[in-house]
């Protein structure tokens, strides 16, 4: 295989002739296309078999390449500055100028940011120049890959280049603010940057308004779906049942795909995916999870747990 330079270079040059790219972050894998390129957008939504209502993020390598696309007041650059490159994305007002396509920002006029720190992310991004639409890699409505080979399995196909990064290290998708009102930050999305961290920058997160379901539609349910149905905090497995294990695991479960046998968060959010995706292909009768608590990475661990249920909210 090419070393990574070659291939983040000729990553770099599929953006640039409209085509698209599997690309690791830290957070999940990536489908990525030229923000500025409307028609590679359009070719990703199809590719994921996303609406078009639902809006993109676009990754920039630094809050420099950001202040480009968007109007940053002092509290978005404290956050950023703390945060970036790392798990945090931020919604505010779009410049008019900002070489991002209508299509990513889905007709609004705000933009989502982030910059990813996984070094294949940051090369691909300082090697482009530009800002890249990158959605999770899974096709819309499934679960986020967070391995290579589930990247490859979802969307590979429709990737001219794809970025081996290893396994995301975080594992959940980035936590979105947004930064749109005067009052304090809206939590959008729990994600990689847990909230007590994200407070204690910021001060306390307001919850998302009602209106908020439409400007950011990955809120709404039956996201990060599995075939299997789920059922969420299992004390014990019942027969045929697949269980991730979050701590000891019961003396009955026959399948067991551990997040986190010493019942660590951080290794549960690494896990939780492909975890997932693992359990899913034994075709279990369900998927069987125990508590896990609300406290840090918890609170969207158990997002996604939720929105894999089909729970509303
Ligand atoms: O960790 C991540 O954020 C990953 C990696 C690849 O960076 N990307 C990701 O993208 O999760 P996606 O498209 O699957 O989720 C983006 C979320 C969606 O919930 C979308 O509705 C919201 O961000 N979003 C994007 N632009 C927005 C905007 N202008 N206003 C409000 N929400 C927005
Ligand atoms: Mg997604």
């Amino acid at each position: 295989m090419k070393p990574v330079a070659a291939r983040v270079a000729a990553a770099a040059a599929a953006l640039r002739a409209g085509h698209l790219v599997i690309l690791p972050t830290e957070t999940v894998y990536g489908l990525a296309a030229d923000a500025a390129n409307g028609e590679a957008v359009a070719a990703l939504y199809a590719a994921k078999g996303r609406p078009r209502f639902n809006p993109l993020i676009a990754h920039v390598a630094d809050l420099a390449a950001a202040e480009r696309l968007a109007v940053f007041d002092d509290r978005a650059r404290r956050l950023a500055e703390r945060f970036w490159p790392g798990p945090l994305t931020l919604v505010l007002p779009a410049r008019p100028d900002a070489a991002v396509s209508e299509l990513a920002r889905a007709g609004l006029d705000t933009v989502a940011l982030r910059a990813p720190a996984h070094p294949t992310a940051q090369a691909l991004l300082r090697a482009f120049g530009g800002a890249v639409a990158a959605p999770s890699a899974n096709r819309s409505g499934r679960p986020s890959p967070t391995r290579f080979a589930d990247a490859l399995e979802e969307t590979g196909a429709a990737a001219a280049v794809a970025l081996d990064g290893g396994p995301c290290a975080i594992g959940l998708e980035s936590t979105v603010l947004s930064l749109l009102d005067a009052g304090p930050p809206r939590l959008l999305r729990p994600g990689g940057l847990s909230r007590p961290v994200v407070e204690a920058v910021c001060g306390p997160l307001a919850a998302a308004a009602s209106g908020d379901a439409r400007r950011s539609p990955g809120r709404l349910a039956t996201h990060y779906a599995p075939e299997a149905p789920m059922r969420l905090g299992a004390q014990t497995p019942r027969p045929g049942e697949a269980w991730l294990a979050f701590g000891a695991v019961p003396q009955d479960a026959a399948a067991v795909f551990p997040l986190s046998l010493a019942g660590d968060l951080a290794e549960a959010a690494a896990n939780l995916f492909a975890a997932l995706r693992a359990a899913d292909r034994t075709r279990p009768a369900a998927i069987a999870v125990p508590p896990i608590p609300m406290e840090g990475l918890g609170e969207a661990i158990n997002d996604r747990l939720r929105r894999a249920a089909g729970y509303v909210g």
